[in-house]
């Protein structure tokens, strides 16, 4: 192994009678937002769990962006989760002095692709890319991207759309919380452009799967990152996308994204933007926070 584990492992979900979850999705890691982000301390310290959503890696998730990943995690010093994005291990790996680092994006082989998702496993010694921790506040889930055979990169495995029907089942008539890097996309496209036309940009649920968690009566939400939104962009708002289920998109923590419907590709801005959750016993904040002015942008609440 040619790169170094994190220093400071994963943890199970903390129980209290009020939980702060901060995704982080899209730090594409080394990054000069990520010290904006460690700089703010004092909101940090008030979280009680962060979760790694995902695309922490810069490109191709080399040894050196891990190695940054690796200083991240052990700054930033709190209890959290990882999840794959797709650039933990789609992407065909270009050294950083190639000459081409950055600047292609090859889907990598089968073989390739299995080995970086490994690497993920060994980096945070985790055994599975999934799974889920029940608190007083609901039932958590946290998914991978992970579907090597697949030229779509937002997919899950036959064994996760499994895994992941039991979990809804699980979940009951508690609030379900499911964090995933790619949106959901239950019958109706994001009105956006993903890069190119033919692109969802979502992982698509469908059949029983997708029917239980409309049917559910208790709230759904689906956190996810992926389409690098700014909060200014018309989709940032939480919004039900089906039945019970709110689609809630965090802006990508690098100060790289989308402010209009029209921005297919993401631009440069003024950041980085966080969203965390304050869940309590009667419903849930979405709070946008502003890691530059270290203030807070907007809250949302929905009720259970
Ligand atoms: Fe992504």
């Amino acid at each position: 192994m040619s790169f170094q584990p994190v220093s400071i492992p994963p943890s199970p979900l903390p129980q209290g009678e009020t939980l702060s979850i901060l995704p982080f999705s899209d730090l594409h890691l080394p990054k000069p937002s990520a010290q904006t982000i460690l700089d703010n301390r004092a909101f940090l310290d008030r979280m009680d769990f962060v979760v790694l959503l995902g695309d922490m890696v810069g490109c191709y998730a080399t040894d050196r962006e891990y190695g940054a990943v690796r200083e991240f995690v052990a700054s930033l010093n709190r209890p959290y989760t990882p999840v794959c994005g797709n650039h933990e291990w789609y992407f065909e790996e270009f050294a950083e002095d190639s000459g081409l680092y950055g600047e292609v994006w090859a889907q990598a082989s089968n073989a390739e692709q299995r080995a970086a998702l490994e690497k993920f496993r060994l980096f945070y010694g985790v055994k599975e890319l999934w799974r889920s921790f029940e608190s007083p506040q609901g039932h958590f889930v946290f998914l991978s991207l992970d579907v090597v055979e697949s030229q779509k990169q937002e997919v899950l495995s036959a064994a996760q759309l499994a895994w992941l029907a039991r979990e809804v089942e699980r979940a009951g008539e508690k609030p379900l919380f499911l964090f995933c890097h790619a949106p959901l996309m239950l019958r109706k496209r994001l009105e956006m452009t993903y890069y190119e036309e033919e692109r969802s940009g979502c992982v698509e649920l469908t059949g029983e799967l997708r029917a239980a968690l409309e049917w559910r009566a208790a709230p759904s939400f689906w956190v996810s990152g992926h389409v690098h939104l700014h909060p200014d962009h018309a989709l940032f708002p939480p919004y039900r996308c089906g039945g019970n289920v709110w689609q809630i998109h965090c802006p990508d923590s690098w100060g790289f994204g989308r402010w209009k419907r029209e921005h297919i590709i993401p631009a440069f801005y003024d950041g980085p933007f966080s969203r965390h959750l304050e869940i309590d016993a009667a419903g849930v904040w979405f709070v946008t926070h502003d890691h530059r002015n270290q203030s807070e942008r907007e809250r949302f609440r929905v009720d259970f």
